[in-house]
Formats: structure tokens, sequence, C-alpha cells
């Protein structure tokens, strides 16, 4: 029997930032599901890299007065040794700047140019010169100013000449797709906002730049170089070979899942499959969009001098414990929130309390009653013990399947607690006591230690380190993590030797988190002044009078103020409202027609702005103390506005 394939992808990361937390999730969550496939005894394939051409690196590079290939060599660097480190198993590690990627990217442009979907034509913009950068049209304002803060110098409308992609001509291909694949993009309330915003109309897309050269030249015209987003979408194909190792890339190729960030849902969901559809390969079975991570409550960003340093965390709290936290804090698809507290508490619980004392208990009763060896076998028909890990391996399966890696964890805990919970009621001790009980006393600890066995391997993806730890406190010579013998209860030898070992997870200790707590404060104190040195003088302009118009007075009558959404839930028998618990400097309700938009825990955290003087209003029973500003597309995608920085609850909005 031939066994499956799995080729899972990472994003490739821009080299010009430092890889942070939210880099770090993005190849943890693809570790885990590669480890487990592979586990499972699946042909797997785990492909992360980097991100090298496009005007950022070359202005980065020029700034340094480094040639853009010698900056991009030192800096992408800095993501392959921050995966080495984090032992990430990818199977390669591509670059842009490879050779062998630079001929696949000009491969697909020729099929798609073959096609008749490429064309050269005239793009127009406005152009900051100082920035050499085109900005879109939607985030330059009346003035015509650039709007990146620190420049602020009027833009100029320009025209360049440039390559076309026909995206317009797969706006209704790609909706047939969607439709006959509803579960292309992931999860599904994602596959929704994709829809509508193909529904809402596609235009041609500009693929190529005459203004900058770092990048893959327009093959037969020197004078472009190509879009960046052609360029590193290319990688998940050139980075299996589709150049330079063709059984590889038929062996792969369609890609299983290629996990994203919802920052770059358009380009995999959109972009993507239509130029694979152009040149004529096929599409990904799944794109999934994993949620952000805040910190503290907060948006990462380096201003606010919050971004949460993984390599700080590791070498704090160790890569396992790191790897369960995002993995367990967060259901893959929603937002998180890093809290420094929530972690130690999650460790200490679930790690040190659950997982290792059950461990260490273990091995020592092993020890203490049965003279360190393992008893025969127990059966595997009416033992409670058998039959919770046939049903947690198949939970565990089946999560991993649908891309819920929390729920698998959730599984593992809960055949943890079966397993605590015997030991409690048995009272092993007590056993022990009485020569006549001998025989449940062997029972159970055969139970105890195949539990252990059996949650190693389904740990395995998660908390490497310590899977392979577990075993060999069991005293198996070497690590098995394979799926063919994990369903086959009595893995354990009669006799086998249990040698035990150090606390698996030794609780954290108040001491390190105090010092951690006072680094990050350093760290935001030094951001903060930064920030005020940086920070641009913005000068109010008037604006023009006219008819329809409104006295300012009229404006000053709404009172508005930034709310943080502190709780969320559905109403009942209401498909489109939810209820909201808001902090505006006082706690109010607020009910609010956003349910087919959001789900209630993405919303929690978000700082809103809230209409507070509204007259009261009772909408299905609750009475509602305001209203939340949000934005209505014509095509009904709605978003709530919002402020992305630490503006403090009740601020006053004018
Ligand atoms: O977009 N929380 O690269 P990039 C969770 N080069 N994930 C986060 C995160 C956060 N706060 N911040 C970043 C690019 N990420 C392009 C991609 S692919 C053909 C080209 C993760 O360096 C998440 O996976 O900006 C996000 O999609 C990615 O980093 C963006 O990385
Ligand atoms: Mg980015």
């Amino acid at each position: 029997m031939t066994k499956d394939t799995f080729y899972i992808t990472t994003p490739i990361y821009y080299v010009n930032d430092v890889p942070h937390v939210g880099h770090a999730y993005t190849t943890i969550v693809c570790d885990c599901l590669a480890h487990h496939h592979r586990d499972r005894g699946e042909k797997t394939f785990y492909l992360t890299g980097v991100d090298e051409h496009g005007q950022k690196v070359e202005e980065a590079s020029k700034k340094k007065g480094v040639d853009p290939k010698r900056f991009v060599d030192q800096v992408s660097q800095k993501f392959r040794g921050m995966w080495e480190e984090m032992e990430i198993a990818n199977d390669h590690f591509v670059r842009t700047t490879d050779d062998y990627h630079k001929r696949t990217v000009q491969d697909l442009w020729k099929k798609m140019a073959d096609k008749g979907d490429i064309y050269k034509g005239e793009y127009e913009g406005w152009y900051c010169i100082h920035d050499e950068k085109y900005w879109p049209d939607n985030e330059v304002g009346k003035e015509h100013l650039c709007p990146n803060p620190w420049c602020n110098r009027p833009l100029e409308r320009r025209k360049e000449e440039s390559y076309f992609f026909k995206l317009s001509k797969y706006q209704d291909k790609l909706l047939e797709y969607y439709e006959q694949n509803p579960d292309f993009v992931l999860p599904s309330f994602r596959m929704n906002e994709v829809k509508s915003f193909v529904k809402s109309g596609l235009r041609d897309l500009s693929v190529s730049r005459t203004s900058i050269c770092w990048g893959v030249p327009v093959p037969g015209d020197d004078n472009h170089v190509m879009y960046v987003w052609i360029d590193a979408l290319t990688n998940y194909v050139s980075g299996i070979g589709y150049d330079n190792n063709r059984e590889r890339f038929d062996t792969f190729w369609p890609a299983t899942v290629q996990m994203i960030g919802k920052d770059i849902i358009v380009f995999h969901a959109i972009y993507w499959p239509a130029f694979l559809m152009s040149a004529g390969l096929p599409l990904p079975k799944h794109v999934f969009a994993h949620g952000f991570w805040n910190s503290e409550g907060q948006k990462m960003s380096k201003s606010l001098g919050n971004v949460v340093d993984p390599k700080l965390m590791i070498d704090t709290f160790g890569l396992d414990a790191f790897r369960y936290f995002m993995l367990r804090e967060v259901p893959l698809g929603l937002d998180g929130d890093f809290k420094l507290k929530g972690f130690v508490e999650r460790i200490n619980a679930e790690l040190a309390n659950d997982l290792g004392n059950t461990l260490s208990r273990t091995v020592s009763m092993t020890k203490k009653y049965l003279n360190g060896q393992a008893p025969s076998p127990t059966p595997e028909e009416d033992n409670p013990f058998a039959a919770k890990a046939k049903e947690t391996i198949e939970l565990v399966r089946s999560h991993m399947d649908g891309f819920e890696p929390h729920k698998a964890l959730v599984a593992t805990s809960e055949f943890l607690r079966l397993a605590n919970k015997e030991i409690d009621t048995q009272a092993p001790w007590a056993l022990a006591k009485d020569e006549s009980k001998r025989p449940q006393l062997e029972a159970l600890l055969y139970n105890l230690l195949e539990t252990l066995r059996v949650l190693s391997v389904l740990l395995h993806p998660f908390i490497p380190k310590a899977a392979t730890g577990i075993q060999t406190q069991l005293g198996m010579t070497e690590a098995n993590f394979s799926w063919d013998t994990l369903g086959t209860w009595g893995g354990i030898a009669e006799g086998q030797a249990i040698p035990g070992g150090k606390a698996l997870f030794p609780r954290v200790d108040e001491k390190r988190v105090a010092q951690i707590e006072e680094a990050r404060e350093a760290q935001r104190a030094k951001a903060a002044q930064e920030q005020a040195k940086a920070e641009p003088k913005v000068e109010a302009k008037d604006d023009e009078a006219g008819a329809g118009l409104i006295e300012f007075d009229d404006f000053t009558k709404v009172q508005m103020k930034i709310g943080i959404i502190k709780e969320a839930e559905k109403v009942k028998k209401a498909d489109k409202l939810l209820k909201l618990s808001v902090d505006t400097g006082e706690m109010r309700t607020i009910v609010a027609g956003i349910a087919e938009h959001y789900q209630p825990e993405e919303l929690i955290g978000r700082r809103v702005v809230v209409v507070t003087n509204l007259k009261p209003r009772k909408l299905r029973g609750v009475e509602s103390q305001g209203m939340v500003l949000a934005a209505k597309t014509k095509d009904g995608v709605l978003r709530v506005l919002g402020v992305d920085d630490i503006i403090p609850a009740g601020t006053s909005v004018s």
C-alpha cells in the first residue's frame, strides 16, 4: 500500500526584519504538522525560506552601503540560524536569490505569457521621489502627501511602463474553483472573506517594475524586474524541485497545505491560484490562514517595544515549553495573546504537573514496588487504559487532519487525567501493602507505563525533546515515534528496566519570571524614548466648506471613546448579533450586528471606537449602551474600526 504524501510550507519571510514570535509561530505549527505526518509514515516534505528581493531590501542594503547580495547573505542567515536553534526539521530552506528559483520564476512567467495572460501597459500612480515608491490610491490623502509619516513630501502622479497579469480573466474561474473546493481556504470564515473580495471585482495586476533592479529580470526584457509577489510565491514550487528535481516535484506538488498568517491571504488565496491556473499547474489542496499574536493585550510592534523575542523565551523556559504554549493556547486560525503570566501558569499546570508528575510518580512507584522492572503486559480487552489509548489516537489523528492541534492536546490531557484518576482511586501505595493485591498493583503500573509510551508518541510533534526524554525514562533504548507500532497495546516489554531520570519539566522559577518582566519593562521604556524623539509633527489642515455640511458643534455632540472589547458572545436566536462587554473607561454592554463577520473570540482585546452617548436601546431583550463603529463595503465585507496602539480605554475620540 502506498502511503499518502504530505507537503507543507510556511511563507518565506522578508529578510529585512528579524525573526520574531510571529515567524516562529508559523514555523512551529508547520514543524508540528510535518512531524506528525512523518510519524504516521507519510512521505513528508517541509519547506520554509526567505524572501530576498524587492525594493525594501534594495533600500536597506543601500543604506548600509553594501551590495544587496552580500546584505541578504548575512540577514537570511538570521532566519536559518534561528530555525536551527529551534531544531526545526525543515527539509529545505529556499532563498529567492537561488539560481534554480530564479529559473523557475522565469519559466512560470513564460508559461503565463504563452497563455496570453501577460501584456505590456502603463502603470499609473502616486509616486514619492524621495522614497522611490508608488503608493496605492486608497492610501493617499487629498493633499497627495507621502503617507510615510517620516517623509510627508508632496507626491507626483507618474506613469511607467509595466507588464500586467490578466487577473480579471480569472475572476469567474476562481469563484467556480472555490465553489467546488469549499475547503481550499481554511478556516472557513476566511473562505467567505476571499469569495466576497473576488466577487467585488478583480483588476489586472501590475507585475513588473522599471524603477528597481533588485529582482528577477523579465524574460526578454531586461528593463523590467518582476513584481516581488510573483517571485516570492513561486518558491513553493521551486523549493521542491520544479527546475532541479523533477521527480521530487512530481511527488509533492500540489502542496497539501500552505500555512500563512492572515495578513497575506489575498496573495495566497487569489493571486497564487490564478498564477497557477495560468501556468497550467494544479492548485494546493489547502491554504490555511492562522491568526496573529498580540503581546499582553496589544499589537506587537517595535515602536511599543513589546515584541516577544522567541529566543529569550526558549533560553529561559526551554524549546518544548514554548512550542507547547503556542500550539495549545490558541485554536489555529484565531488571534492569540502572549501573556507571560498565562504562559507560566500553563507550563506549570500542564507540563510540570500533569505530564511531568505522572511520569515521575509512575517511574518511582515502579522502582519502589517492582524493583524498577516493567511487569507483564495487561490485556487490551476490558482495559479502560487501552480503550482510552485507542480513542485518543483516533482523536489526535482526526484533529491533526482538521488542522486543530490544540484539540489534539486537549485529547492527550484527557488521557492523562484518566491515568491520574486511576492512581487516586486505586491507591497503589495501599495496594503495595497487601500481597494479595499484587496483581492489581502490577496491572495498574503496567497500564501507566504503557499510557506514557503512547502519549510520548502522540506528543512527539509538540514537544519533541520531552517525548524522547519520556521514552528514555521508560527504558526504550531507541526512540520510536512510529504510528505503525503506536496502537499495539503492549509496547513496553515485560522485565524492561525503567531507569527514570530528572524532572521532565521543572516548575518555572518565579525569580526568572521577574527577571524577564524587568527586561521587558526596559525594552518598552527604551522604545518609548526613541518613539518620542522620532514623532513627526502633523499639521491639521482646514477643509473647504460646502453644501450638506454640518457645523463643528453638531459633530461635537457625538461622544466617542476608545473601548476595549473584553467579552463577546453570540446573542441567542439572532444570527447577526453579538453581545459585547466593552471597557470604555466604564464597562458597558453593546449589541452589535457583526456576528456574520467575526468569530466572538477574534474580537477579544480589540481596541475599537465606540459612540458612548447614544440613547440605550433594547435588542432581543438585551440593552445596548452604545455603538461600535464599523465600515461595510457594498459587497458586505464588514470590519470594525479600531486603533492599533496603546490608547487607554476611555480616551476620547475627536
Ligand atoms: O509577508 N502573529 O513576509 P513577512 C502571527 N515575504 N504570525 C505572524 C505575526 C504575528 N504577529 N507576524 C508575522 C511576507 N507573522 C512575505 C511572504 S510568501 C510567498 C511571502 C508570520 O516576513 C505570518 O506567517 O512579513 C505572516 O504571514 C508572516 O509571518 C509574514 O512574514
Ligand atoms: Mg509582513
